[in-house]
């Protein structure tokens, strides 16, 4: 039997390039496994509680880019959190028998409560701290055993299995199965300043952007900043140009690290080249957007159908916890 897998993103809006390993990961993923993909748009109020106007737009931006990217709701169940409250009825009821102390050890909580605190905003909530028992929830209502995520989730899928494993023991059944994380090795692309790429570091490439807006953010990128004439000898190893080529343009690398090295191209040539290589990787993405776009109903035909989907495979599972739970 195929393993099944659950994975979800914050609904952020539009996603950038550095998104796109995560996503063609997924696509993969979608031929081996049974997949569930989930925007978490209660993960995002744990956050943005006081900011819910945008939310709508932003699962929607959120949706179209998975969907340009190759998610395939005939392979997937494509649906949003907030849909299935099935959800919340599992979040409570772990609720109940999860220590408080399990969440506030929980390593990246008291570092978020922080930094929020420091830009002014108290997140010392229920709700943020429960947020990766909402996250055990999600996983766990599809008895999906295998989460892909990055090495950031590694804690609340620990949180998960001991939920899991605790519940079991509690009800004594075997109702949920212990997830395991699958770690994807994935080029790890930094921003158009060297820094993490983050479109609140105002560093970061839209998936779908054009070939204008994409010529625009190479030219901005950092080079070698020892270089100042084109034919001083240049140093790849610390230019964001360089790291862009090694994914975007891997057949001309060779040449262009010795070109750099002997001073035999100017960076401007350089990022041009580049510039043009993403365009044609990010071209048929940007092309199946538009489409699309122009079809609205579909896009929440899919959402109605995901949901219809996720609900089914949920309700199952919480019949099975109620009535281990006897109530
Ligand atoms: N916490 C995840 C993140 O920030 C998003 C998420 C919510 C998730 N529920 C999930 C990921 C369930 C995997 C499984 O990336
Ligand atoms: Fe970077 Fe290319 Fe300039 Fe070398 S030539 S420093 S690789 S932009």
């Amino acid at each position: 039997m195929k393993g099944r897998i659950l994975s979800g993103m914050r609904p952020t809006g539009r996603l950038h390039i550095g998104h796109l390993s995560v996503l063609e990961n997924w696509v993969k993923l979608q031929e081996e496994y049974e997949t569930f993909f989930m925007v978490a748009d209660w993960h995002a109020l744990t956050t943005a509680f006081d900011e819910t106007e945008e939310i709508k737009n932003k699962i929607w931006d959120m949706l179209l880019d998975w969907l340009s990217v190759g998610i395939d709701p005939e392979k997937s169940v494509v649906f949003v959190q907030s849909h299935v409250k099935e959800h919340a009825e599992l979040h409570l009821l772990f609720s109940m028998i999860t220590p408080l102390s399990w969440l506030e050890r929980c390593p990246t909580y008291k570092d978020q409560v922080q930094q929020f605190g420091e830009r002014g905003k108290d997140i010392s909530t229920y709700g943020f701290l429960g947020y990766p028992l909402l996250q055990a929830a999600d996983i766990l209502i599809y008895r999906a055993d295998t989460v892909p995520v990055g090495e950031d989730q590694l804690p609340h899928l620990e949180l998960c299995r001991e939920v899991a494993r605790r519940f079991n023991y509690l009800y004594n059944a075997k109702v949920f199965p212990e997830p395991q994380a699958k770690l994807a090795k994935l080029p790890l692309l930094p921003g158009i300043d060297g820094r993490k790429m983050s479109k609140s570091y105002n560093n970061d490439i839209s998936i779908t952007a054009d070939f204008d807006e994409i010529s625009s953010r190479v030219r901005q990128m950092i080079t070698d900043p020892q270089r100042i004439h084109k034919n001083d000898p240049g140093n790849p190893e610390v230019c964001t140009v360089y790291l862009y080529h090694k994914i975007y343009n891997p057949d001309e690398l060779e040449e262009i690290e010795a070109n750099c090295r002997g001073g035999k191209i100017g960076c401007v040539a350089c990022k041009k080249k580049l510039a043009v290589k993403m365009d044609e990787a990010l071209g048929p993405i940007r092309e199946r957007r538009k489409e699309l776009e122009k079809k609205p109903q579909l896009i929440e035909d899919i959402i109605a159908d995901g949901a219809e989907k996720a609900r089914k495979e949920a309700s199952k599972t919480m019949e099975k916890v109620r009535e281990v739970m006897r109530i």
